[in-house]
């Protein structure tokens, strides 16, 4: 596993903002997904006039890399222009990929704050949970 930059995910994810597709609620969220192999799949929130189909970024950048063969990921920057934290869906997409994925949340200045899957989201459900299970159809 190589090297990476925080400041540079969180440029990316900056970068990706710009091409959010927010005409309802004006709110722009940018997200850079980077996968163990290195390369870094970015996201936009992309909403809809039929409001509950609105895609959040991070969910964007993760059916991105998923859909090209990525499964592992180191981590996840996202921005906004408040410094918004990742909706709980979200946390519940990226868990299911591992609750070691550092996630960096960041507002419209480049800073950010540091945290972890595992952190956003405690005593989550995953495919473990899943095993064993009594009275499978
Ligand atoms: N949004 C995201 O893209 N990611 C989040 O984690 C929180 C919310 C988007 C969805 C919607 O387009 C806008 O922000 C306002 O909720």
């Amino acid at each position: 596993m190589k090297e990476w930059s925080r400041e540079e995910l969180v440029a990316q994810a900056m970068e990706a903002r710009k091409y959010a597709y927010v005409p309802y609620s004006g709110y722009t969220v940018g997200a850079a997904l980077l996968s163990r192999s290195g390369q870094v799949y970015t996201g936009s929130n992309v909403e809809n006039a039929v409001y509950p189909l609105c895609t959040c970024a991070e969910r964007t950048a993760v059916v991105k890399a998923v859909s090209e063969g990525e499964k592992e990921f180191q981590a996840l920057a996202v921005a906004t222009q408040n410094g918004g934290a990742p909706c709980g869906s979200c946390r519940q997409i990226l868990r299911e990929f591992g609750e070691d994925i550092v996630v960096l949340i960041a507002n419209s200045t480049g800073a950010y704050c540091e945290t972890t899957v595992a952190e956003l989201l405690p005593g989550s459900f995953s495919a473990e949970d899943l095993t064993n299970t009594e009275n499978r159809n």
